[in-house]
């Protein structure tokens, strides 16, 4: 497949609802499996997709929370578990959707924590580096092949502008603990820019198939995400000037159209905001960067791949 270089500017904007973005397509015979579908940007999107008529695949920490979110849902879903802190449970999940036999034409990795305000740590990594970029590293490389089998599938992985408000050095390799010093946010930001360094190595690695990768941002958005936030909009407005100012419909919007665009067929290893083409931070478009976090996730995932 031949890749365009420049995605296509869309007629949607940051006030487009998830609902208007994917508003005549059809999703009938389509599976799609999002991490993260109980609760914001996974929930509305989930709830809209299958609405549309996809199979939905919905992974949340527990089958049980995944169970309640697929009830709460019009149309065809598919409860499975997936803690992504836990990579058993990850690779566990991989293999009962892999049991499915069903190709995934969009694998939408969204599940995600904010600024956790002490240091966690598991496996002796910090917790949303873990959660945020490993696990997720760990699903993709164990349903790759599912999502190659489809006609033209898809990964999809939210990333933030949070990704900007990285470490030093945007990944800082010698301290994946956080043992050494921990910022929250910075923090966050670090296991951000891995979605999208993931996203970007992966669609790479995806030449020469009918797959792609993209990465996006969802705007801000007034989700659980931001409990470990005292005031959001002050605290957001103050340190990066960003405005909490849209619903979790329109939240939801650039994700639902990178999955389902039927315009974004071959395009691959971008980044999108306000379902438009978005530019990456430098430490985002290193593909030195990119190669090296592949690698060291490789090995610090050792296992379970
Ligand atoms: N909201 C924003 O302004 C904003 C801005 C930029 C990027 N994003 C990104 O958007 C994505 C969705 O966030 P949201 O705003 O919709 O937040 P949310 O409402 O808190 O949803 C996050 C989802 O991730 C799940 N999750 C958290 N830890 C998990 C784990 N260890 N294993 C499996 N699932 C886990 C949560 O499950 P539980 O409900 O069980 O905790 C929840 O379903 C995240 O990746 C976030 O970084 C959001």
């Amino acid at each position: 497949m031949s890749k365009p270089s420049r995605p296509p500017r869309s007629r949607f904007t940051r006030r487009s609802t998830a609902a208007q973005v994917t508003a005549g397509i059809d999703l009938r015979g389509k599976t799609i499996m999002i991490t993260g579908c109980n609760s914001g940007l996974g929930f509305e999107s989930m709830r809209v997709l299958a609405l549309r008529g996809a199979t939905i695949i919905g992974a949340a920490r527990s089958e049980e929370k995944a169970r309640d979110a697929a009830a709460k849902t019009d149309g065809t879903v598919i409860p499975v578990a997936c803690e992504l802190s836990d990579l058993d449970s990850v690779a566990g999940c991989a293999e009962e959707v892999s049991g499915l036999g069903r190709p995934i034409d969009v694998l939408m990795c969204n599940a995600g924590i904010m600024a956790l305000p002490e240091l966690q740590q598991k496996y002796g990594l910090e917790l949303q580096f873990l959660t945020n970029h490993l696990g997720h590293f760990v699903l993709v490389n164990r349903l790759l092949e599912r999502v190659k089998a489809a006609p033209s599938g898809r990964v999809v992985v939210v990333s933030s502008l949070g990704h900007y408000s990285t470490v030093a050095g945007g990944i800082n390799f010698d301290n994946l603990s956080g043992a050494r010093r921990y910022v929250p946010f910075t923090f966050y930001g670090q296991s951000k820019l891995a979605n999208l360094l993931m996203s970007n190595e992966l669609s790479r690695r995806l030449e020469g198939s009918n797959a792609t990768s993209n990465a996006i941002h969802p705007g801000i958005i007034m989700t659980p995400l931001m409990r470990n936030i005292g005031d959001v909009r002050a605290t957001l407005a103050s340190l990066f000037s960003w405005p909490v100012s849209r619903s979790v419909e329109q939240g939801a919007a650039t994700q639902c159209y990178v999955a389902t665009s039927p315009g974004l067929d071959c395009v691959s290893g971008h980044y999108f905001a306000d379902c438009n083409p978005a530019r990456m931070s430098a430490h985002g478009q290193s593909r030195e960067l990119a190669s090296r976090l592949w690698s060291v996730s490789e090995e610090l995932a050792a296992g379970y791949l």
